[in-house]
């Protein structure tokens, strides 16, 4: 699950923290801001082309459904929603704006399938999308999306898109490793700019200017 790899990388750090002082910060720097994208940071595998700082975006298959795909440009605009309480206790969810007007559309985790038990994709469909699903925050360091209840996120060539760069995003809820044919991605949300709707529980999440330009060599390696 992801929660419990990014706490056990935080145990260990703070281990290697009190017994190396240095100079250098162990974290990379960020800002808070409501409106992110979400990145993608391959950490395991690769795709050809490469996805490593693609961005989360939506190919559409029907009214108000879509997937959730990776793309090199044009990234959705995301942001945490819920309470205070519910993005402290990490039962908030993540929405998007879509439409005229505009209307939240929200990060789906969908239900698995009985052919991949294990596996689930994911899409951003109009409405509330799938609670427990938001951006660490502190004590954790660093800030990325997680969905409880399962062990990563992967990038898949699955659904032919035609004439998108795209590759489609799973979620698995069981330890299997790397599916065959996708790049294991922790998705980093990156500030952005908001749509322009006014979200009235719509919290601030920790977000990095340009995670393309972070050294991970200079940071923990993970
Ligand atoms: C991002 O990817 C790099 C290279 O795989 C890795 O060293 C780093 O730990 C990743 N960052 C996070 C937050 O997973
Ligand atoms: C956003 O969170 C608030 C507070 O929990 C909730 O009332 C509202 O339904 C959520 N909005 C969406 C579109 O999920």
């Amino acid at each position: 699950m992801v929660f419990i790899k990014t706490a056990s990388a935080f145990a260990l750090l703070s281990t290697l923290a009190s017994t190396a002082p240095t100079s250098t910060p162990i974290y990379p720097p960020y800002s808070n801001s409501e409106s992110f994208n979400l990145i993608a940071n391959v950490t395991s595998g690769d795709l050809s082309p490469s996805i490593n700082g693609w961005g989360l975006t939506s190919y559409h298959t029907g009214a108000g459904t879509a997937y959730a795909v990776l793309s090199p440009s044009s990234p959705r605009i995301f942001y945490a929603n819920g309470t205070a309480e519910e993005i402290r206790y990490n039962s908030g969810n993540i929405l998007s704006d879509e439409g005229t007007p505009l209307f939240p559309g929200g990060l789906v985790i969908n239900a698995p399938t009985t052919s991949t038990p294990s596996e689930v994709s994911l899409s951003v469909n109009a409405g509330v999308g799938t609670s427990n699903v938001g951006i660490t925050h502190f004590p954790d360091p660093v800030n990325t999306l997680y969905a409880l209840g399962g062990e990563g996120f992967y990038a898949c060539e699955r659904v032919p898109f035609p004439g998108a760069q795209s590759a489609v995003m799973v979620f698995q809820t069981q330890s299997e490793g790397v599916p065959a044919g996708c790049a294991e991605v922790v998705f980093l949300p990156q500030c952005s700019e908001g749509s322009g709707a006014v979200h009235p529980t719509g919290a601030v999440s920790g977000c990095y200017a340009d995670v393309a330009a972070i050294d991970w060599s200079i940071y923990y390696s993970s």
